[in-house]
């Protein structure tokens, strides 16, 4: 591929230290395979850690320790920002206070990460000032392409837990992609499991987690978020100038 940016988005790591490294091994596995692949970038979409624990951030810092690209976090609803500022002191990207939302402006195809968690909450809110700095980094650079990544989906998935601990204010999301004809993906994790859908005229891909796969509650009296036998993974988000994006589910 000639003139092309490769992005690999690994979600919902929940790394762990009780689980006999199969939370870090899944992460090093799915290094490895954006090493085979020359990834450009690799972006982890929250869920770093499971149970907001500075023991598993360390676990986390020695797995990230060497990435074969460079590599950016966001938080999700089972992180905590004080410890990812304290953990990466590197990571010079992160805001020092407030959200941890920021863009990357060094690579052909630009990323715009929005912090959209409540601290203490599973559901994921868009304050009217994150959407504000949203609109407004946007409007940067309208003619770049652009991937938006936030770690809740901002769409209905018609699960009936996670759409109770999905994003409040998904139209309000929405509403700001539609101003910028140049967010050409919006990326997510959240559900643990790969799904498609649409903000204003830009796809979502909902990344699988690279630890486990939940399944679907779609009825009353079905069993909410059951773990499934079906394949972790990642997801590689590849670019070209002539064609635009096309998304590749890898399994681990
Ligand atoms: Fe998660």
């Amino acid at each position: 591929m000639s003139g092309q940016f490769l992005l690999a988005q690994i979600s919902d790591t929940h790394i762990r230290t009780d689980d006999d490294g199969a939370s870090v091994g899944n992460l090093r596995r799915a290094l490895a395979q954006a090493r085979d692949y020359r990834a450009d970038v690799i972006l982890l979409t929250g869920d770093l850690v499971n149970d907001e624990r500075a023991d598993e951030y360390a676990l986390l810092a020695e797995a990230i320790a060497h990435p074969p690209a460079p590599l950016y976090l966001m938080p999700g609803n089972h992180d905590d920002r004080g410890l990812i500022r304290s953990t990466f002191p590197q990571h010079a990207y992160l805001p020092r206070e407030g959200h941890l939302s920021y863009a990357i402006d060094q690579f052909p195809v630009r990323i715009v990460c929005v912090d959209q968690i409540v601290p203490g909450e599973t559901h994921g809110e868009l304050t009217k000032p994150q959407a504000k700095w949203l609109d407004r980094t946007l409007a940067k650079k309208r003619g770049k392409p652009t991937i938006v990544a936030l770690h809740h989906p901002p769409f209905l998935t018609y699960d009936l837990l996670f759409d109770k601990i999905g994003l409040r204010d998904g139209p309000l999301f929405s509403s700001v992609i539609a101003r910028h004809k140049q967010v050409s993906r919006v990326i997510c994790g959240h559900h643990h499991r790969v799904t498609l859908g649409q903000s204003a005229h830009a796809p979502v891909i909902v990344a699988p987690s690279s630890s486990w796969t939940y399944g679907l509650a779609l009825h009353d009296g079905q069993p909410i978020a059951p773990k499934t036998e079906e394949q972790p993974g990642w997801i590689l988000h590849a670019w070209t100038k002539q064609g635009g994006f096309a998304s590749h589910f890898m399994g681990l």
